[in-house]
Formats: C-alpha cells, structure tokens, sequence
C-alpha cells in the first residue's frame, strides 16, 4: 500500500536580486547627482519556502487577494505534492509572505514519450511589492527546478496513522523539462509584458479558458527553451 506523504518544507537561503536590477532602486544621498554622492542599496532579506499543509492558507490568502478565481480545496491539496516542492513556492519579504508560484508538469504533447510541460497555474505578488523583481525570481527558481530535477524531499507521513519507512515511498527525481506554459487572461497587460520580458512568447489564444471571469479567454506564453532562456547551453540531444 502507498500511503499519502507531505514534506517539512524547506526554506531557502536568502536570494541575491542584485542580478536581476536589484531589490530596489539605488538612493542617491547627495540628490543632485554630484561628486561624492553615496548610493544605498536596503538588502532586504528575500527567500523561498516550500509549501506545507502550515502555510497552505497563506498561499489561499495570497491568491485570492491577487487573483480573482476562487481555486478548489483539491487545487490546494494537489499543489502539495512532494514531487512539485522545488517548483511550487511562497516568497518572503523581509519574512512576510508577499507571493507565490504554483505549477504541475502536463503531457501536452501528442507523442506520450515527450517530456512534459511545466504549467504556471498560479503566480501572485501583492501590488506594493510589485517591481521588485520578486514575480521574476519566484519564475525563474521555478524555471530552474523544471530543469534541473532533484530528488524530492523525504517523506512525512500525513495519515495520522503509524507507517513503517517501508509503507513510505519516496518518489523519483523527475525527468529534466525544458518547455513551460503559462495563461493570462486577455487584457492582462501587466502580466504579458512580464512575461514576454522574461523570454515567454505569445503562441495562441484559449478560448474561454476561463469559465467564471470575463473576458474568458486566455493568451498562450510559452517558452520553448528553458535552458536558453536561463542562459544556459541546450545540447545537440536537447538536454543542458
Ligand atoms: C505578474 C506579476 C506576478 C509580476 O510580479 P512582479 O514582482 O511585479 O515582477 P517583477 O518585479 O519581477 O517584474 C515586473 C516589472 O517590474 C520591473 N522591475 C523589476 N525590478 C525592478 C526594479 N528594481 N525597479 C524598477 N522596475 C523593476 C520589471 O522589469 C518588470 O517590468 P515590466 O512591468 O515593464 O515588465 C504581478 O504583477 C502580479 O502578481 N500580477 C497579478 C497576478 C497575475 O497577473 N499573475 C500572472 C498570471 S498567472
């Protein structure tokens, strides 16, 4: 018998956002762009934690702030799967969650032997925490994982009952994935040129996509490469 498992969590350690334009803009001290001028750069301490059945209401609080689709109770269970720690995440402002990415790999392809798309069902920053290139770290951790698979965290059980280590099964790391999809509704400006700045191209449109918002229909952004757009070499066999 398999039994249903959930991880601790992890956290991880701070990010250095300097590569991306920085967590925030540079002060200028003197203010008048003169010699001796004196730049401050806050660090704000910025990390990714893992989702957990602990922190599942914060990432309900965050969507809903965020997004206006109310997801299932089974959205919110399935984004717990061990298997998807490395690419579902909360991000923590100075230790304030502001944010989160959820995703699942999908066979989108007709050949059932092509490796899987990762899918970005859920991405949301708070507005005043927005520009600070928080939405891009969170996608481009995400990105990465998808690439580079690790072995999932070891297992907890989660029945309330006494397992064996036996009963437990750690699943395997997965296979590398280097496609990724993400929808956005049409009129979504903000959210498409974010995309489009990060590597993502517009590929189709989905009609009525969404059921309970208007307008239903959404934008493809799809990036065909995942390791070219992290600036990483894609080899002749298409792994990196
Ligand atoms: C889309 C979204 C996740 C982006 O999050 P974000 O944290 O603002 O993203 P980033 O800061 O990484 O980048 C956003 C913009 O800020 C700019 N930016 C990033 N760091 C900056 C800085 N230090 N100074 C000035 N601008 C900066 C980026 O270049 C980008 O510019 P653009 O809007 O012209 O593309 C966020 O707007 C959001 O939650 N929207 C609502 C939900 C949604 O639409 N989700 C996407 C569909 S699932």
């Amino acid at each position: 018998m398999t039994v249903t498992y959930s991880t601790t969590g992890t956290v991880s350690s701070p990010l250095d956002l300097s590569q991306l334009r920085g967590e925030h803009t540079s002060i200028n001290l003197a203010g008048d762009g003169t010699k001796g001028k004196k730049e401050v750069k806050p660090n704000v301490k910025v990390t990714l934690t893992s989702l957990t059945v602990h922190n599942s209401g914060t990432l309900r609080k965050l969507n809903s702030v965020v997004i206006p689709i109310v997801y299932s109770d089974k959205f919110y269970k399935d984004v717990l799967d061990p298997t998807l720690d490395d690419v579902n995440k909360l991000i923590y402002y100075a230790d304030i969650p502001v944010g989160a990415i959820c995703c699942r790999f999908e066979n989108l392809s007709k050949g059932a032997k092509d490796p899987p798309t990762l899918v970005i069902l859920t991405l949301a920053i708070l507005a005043p925490y927005r520009s600070l290139s928080l939405g891009s770290s969170l996608l481009l951790a995400s990105l990465r994982a998808a690439l580079h698979p690790t072995t999932p965290p070891p297992p907890i059980p989660s029945d309330g009952k006494i397992n064996t280590r036996a009963s437990l099964t750690v699943a395997p790391p997965r296979v590398k994935v280097n496609r990724a999809l993400a929808h956005v509704q049409v009129g979504n400006e903000e959210a498409k040129r974010f995309y489009e700045k990060l590597g993502f191209k517009e590929s189709g449109i989905a009609k009525d996509y969404y059921s309970k918002i208007e307008p239903r229909d959404a934008i493809l952004m799809v990036c065909e490469d995942i390791a070219s757009l992290l600036g990483e070499k894609t080899e002749p066999n298409g792994s990196s």
